[in-house]
């Protein structure tokens, strides 16, 4: 395994041993998240800010967390916690006036058929340059919340899935329409041959959805980064696009970062799941622990605002207590405090991040006591 971090103007930095040291195979992060042999993206300590006449909105505030190899990785919180500019952070299309202001996003880059791992810090990539963008929408690929903001108007289906291949691979018009074709007959468009010529606005919701996704797949990524996919489907297609997912993550061996702020949609799609709240991560587990055995109590919160079968219908689903603060003025000590059934003050200050169980990690001082 070899280091191969890039400075921000793109430059290598880790190659010729001038670099930091190679991270060993199984460590552990700066703020104590275990970095797995399997971990496919490792985000350690993100900070992304965006300056405004206002004030600075910490979008992002200090979360990590892995993405392990052919894993789904769910992050769920509420409406504007963070977890679109963690994607964004991610790719490096964060919108102006943001910025990361510090923290790692290291992706493990494995070349195929090889076993080598070269690890590139993409906080230190520059945007425009040529080194993220042979990552973007090839080995790392994504699917906007907005599935319009993924498809261009102007243009057909297979004009822009042939137009991804070819910028990434070495391939002429004629073979990268014929795989258009087939991405598009894989993720089950109907008659694909057809289809690749039609425009975006010619489709319906759950056809538009599945050429989103057939975007996305062209390249073979090693991973997808999904948006809430399915927030603006009926619920009929929305089962049929995550049943889609789940067999062409079995096909393509992909990770997949699945954003969402349904807990349903969790439960049935993720291996691990970050929960986020004001751009900070209040609880990580894997799925069944985060369901069966909830330790924060926003988390509490939300699990109790889900659906369940069997429910009667007129038992009511119960609300989180208060309203999600404005993010110029966060609130001291623990952000959650306000709007928490449990807090105690003095105890509830500085908020520590405690392992609860294996890798079953709680943002809460009190996530010990059996309450
Ligand atoms: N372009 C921007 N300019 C200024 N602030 C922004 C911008 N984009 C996001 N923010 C702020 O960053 C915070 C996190 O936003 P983000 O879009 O990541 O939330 P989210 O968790 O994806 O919410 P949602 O579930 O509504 O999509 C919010 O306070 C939001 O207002
Ligand atoms: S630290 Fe205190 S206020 Fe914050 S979530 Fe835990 S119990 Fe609630
Ligand atoms: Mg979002």
């Amino acid at each position: 395994m070899r280091d191969n971090g890039t400075s921000r103007d793109g430059s290598s930095i880790g190659g010729n041993g001038t670099g930091p040291p190679p991270a060993p195979a199984a460590s552990v992060a700066s703020n104590g998240h275990p970095s797995t042999e399997d971990a496919l993206l490792e985000v350690r300590d993100l900070r992304t800010y965006f300056m405004l006449h206002e004030g600075t909105v910490r979008a992002v505030d200090g979360v990590s967390f892995t993405v392990r190899r052919r894993r789904t990785l769910g992050v769920v919180g509420e409406s504007g916690c963070g977890k679109s500019v963690t994607a964004q952070s991610i790719l490096r299309i964060v919108p102006r006036p943001g910025r990361i202001v510090s923290g790692e996003i290291v992706y493990h880059r494995r070349r195929s058929g090889q076993s080598d791992e070269e690890l590139i810090d993409l906080t230190r990539l520059d945007p425009e340059s040529r080194a993220i963008r042979s990552i973007r929408g090839n080995e790392i690929a994504y699917i906007f919340q907005e599935p319009m903001a993924s498809l261009s108007p102007v243009h057909t289906i297979g004009h822009q899935i042939a137009e991804t291949i070819m910028l990434h691979q070495r391939v002429r018009r004629e073979e990268a329409r014929a795989r258009a074709i087939e991405v598009l007959d894989h993720v089950g468009m109907v008659k694909p041959s057809e289809t690749i010529d039609r425009y975006a606005h010619q489709l319906s919701g759950g056809q538009r959805q599945r050429a989103v996704i057939a975007l996305a797949l062209s390249c073979h990524p090693s991973l997808l980064i999904a948006d809430e996919p399915t927030t603006a489907l009926d619920v009929t297609t929305e089962a049929q696009i995550l049943e889609l997912m789940r067999s062409l993550q079995q096909d393509y061996g992909m990770a997949i970062q699945f954003i969402t702020h349904n807990l349903g949609v969790i439960a049935e799609m993720a291996d691990d799941v970050v929960v986020m709240y004001l751009g900070r991560q209040v609880e990580q587990a894997s799925v069944d622990d985060l369901f069966f055995n909830p330790r924060h109590p926003y988390t509490r919160a939300l699990l109790r605002s889900v659906p369940k079968l069997g429910r009667k219908s007129r038992q009511r689903l119960e609300a989180i207590q208060g309203m999600v603060p404005d993010p110029f003025s966060v609130p001291k000590g623990c952000p959650f405090h306000p709007r928490c059934p449990l807090y105690k003050p003095g105890i509830c200050d500085d908020p520590r991040w405690i392992e609860v169980g294996p890798n079953h990690w709680v943002r809460c001082n009190r996530a010990t006591e059996s309450i």
